[in-house]
């Protein structure tokens, strides 16, 4: 019964979308499954977006979508923030691509060792991805040690994406995989190999994994193994870090030897970072014993840099990370409560949310098997329906342009899309 209803539902996608099907066909003679990011991949083919500003997407057939997913939370400002358009701006005037150091760079990397306490020094990378595997090879060469200690459901880019029993093209880092929130698992581990792990990688909340926060004490205790064992503790806060002005740490109160940052903070440029303890960030200065080459040819590249630059001095004030942070706890609760009379729930923590086809507890990624993942995708294509733009998987990220009326509008949406799937015969009220 469900493939029908999907079957339909994909029907009645397409019928509204013939120039993004033409497109999409178009896509498939030259890209692989027609995208560059398999997360962007959805049946029957994703709409071709035509214009984005503020909150709101305009596809070529005409369609315009409430944008919550914020490009999976690069979006934080939004589609075409002023701040960042100038400083773009500015760049096409100067010239780019120098081949040389610019200002830029200090100051950026400044205003985020002055943000993120734990962050001494700092070397810019061009994703995510590439920050992280920056900051395991810096924590094994200093450690000497060859393991490192990740979490089932953990996603730390396109090369680091550790769900158990699903396939991957991760490089061949010699990994443990122990289960979120679950701290007699990391012990157990040391335990087991106490000479070999030399670096711990975990999300402040898992988040590609389901948007599943941290248990208290979980991190506290991750903090102290790690300690115990001479083991270089390193924070992904690719996502998390928006969660305050000094990021997901400071509002936990636990500092990581390392921290990879990315995403939003470069304004929708391709951007990363590593940063933290001096020692560990010294492997790469030139004239230090042991000394590593790292170099990338874009790690800062000038819009990236400009960009960053404009987020971190006028957009990730303190004043709109913590009313962000805010509204996003405030609309996960009444999401939440209107999802779990369908039989589904909401987690996340501040502007990240997930949507889940299960009431019960998620502490960890693998809670998540065998729940029914077609539910969310006929979720997801009822949101379409009405308008909303939220992530296939059920992730749901706030952006700044978003207003409390806007708000009001996905949560009205979700209504009606959970109705209908109710009315469908496909869900149970609960209440
Ligand atoms: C927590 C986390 N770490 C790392 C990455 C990888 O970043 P990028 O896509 O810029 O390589 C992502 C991307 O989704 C992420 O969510």
């Amino acid at each position: 019964m469900i493939t029908e209803v999907l079957e339909k539902s994909y029907q009645r996608y397409a019928n509204k979308r013939p120039l993004s099907e033409e497109q999409n066909a178009l896509a498939k003679t030259f890209l692989p499954s027609g995208t560059t990011r398999s997360v962007l991949d959805f049946a029957p083919f994703p709409f071709t977006v035509v214009s984005a500003a503020g909150c709101r997407l305009t596809d070529v057939d005409g369609h315009e979508y409430l944008d919550y997913l914020g490009d999976y939370s690069v979006g934080l400002a939004g589609h075409n923030p002023r701040a960042v358009r100038e400083a773009v701006t500015a760049t096409l005037e100067q010239g780019w691509s120098f081949g040389a150091v610019a200002a830029e760079e200090t100051d950026v990397a400044r205003m985020l060792c002055e943000r993120f306490a734990s962050l001494e020094l700092v070397r810019f990378t061009s994703s995510g991805t590439e920050a992280n595997l920056v900051a395991i090879s810096l924590a094994l060469k200093s450690s000497g040690r060859s393991k490192v200690l990740v979490f089932d459901g953990g996603y730390h880019g396109g090369f680091l994406s550790f769900s158990r029993g699903r396939p991957s093209l991760n490089v061949p880092f010699d990994v443990v995989i122990c289960d979120y929130n679950d701290l007699d698992s990391v012990q157990a581990a040391f335990d087991t190999w106490p000479e070999q792990i030399g670096c711990v990688l975990v999300e402040p909340m898992l988040g590609s994994g389901g948007r599943i926060r941290a248990a208290a004490g979980f991190l506290q205790g991750i903090r102290a193994l790690c300690d115990a064992n001479g083991c270089v503790l390193v924070f992904d806060e690719v996502q998390t870090s928006r969660m305050s002005y000094g990021g997901g740490q400071a509002l936990l109160g636990v500092a990581p030897d390392l921290t990879t940052l990315g995403k939003y903070i470069g304004g929708g440029f391709g951007f990363g970072v590593v940063g933290g303890a001096s020692e560990l960030m010294l492997q790469i200065a030139r004239g230090r014993e042991p000394y590593y080459d790292h170099s990338g040819t874009f790690n800062n590249n000038r819009f990236s840099m400009a960009a960053s630059s404009a987020m971190l001095s006028a957009i990730l004030t303190r004043q709109n990370l913590d009313a962000l942070f805010a509204r996003g706890e405030d609309l996960r609760q009444r999401a939440d409560a209107l999802l779990r009379t369908y039989g589904f729930q909401a987690t996340g923590w501040g502007s990240l949310i997930g949507i889940h086809p299960t009431t019960a507890p998620l502490t960890r990624a693998g809670d998540l098997t065998g729940t029914d993942r077609r539910l969310l995708e006929l979720l997801f294509h009822e949101m379409l329906e009405r308008g909303v733009y939220i992530g296939k998987s059920g992730f749901v990220t706030l952006s700044l342009p978003q207003t409390p009326a806007t708000d009001d509008l996905f949560l009205t949406a979700l209504h009606h899309s959970l109705q209908a799937l109710s009315e469908g015969g496909l869900l149970e009220r609960c209440s």
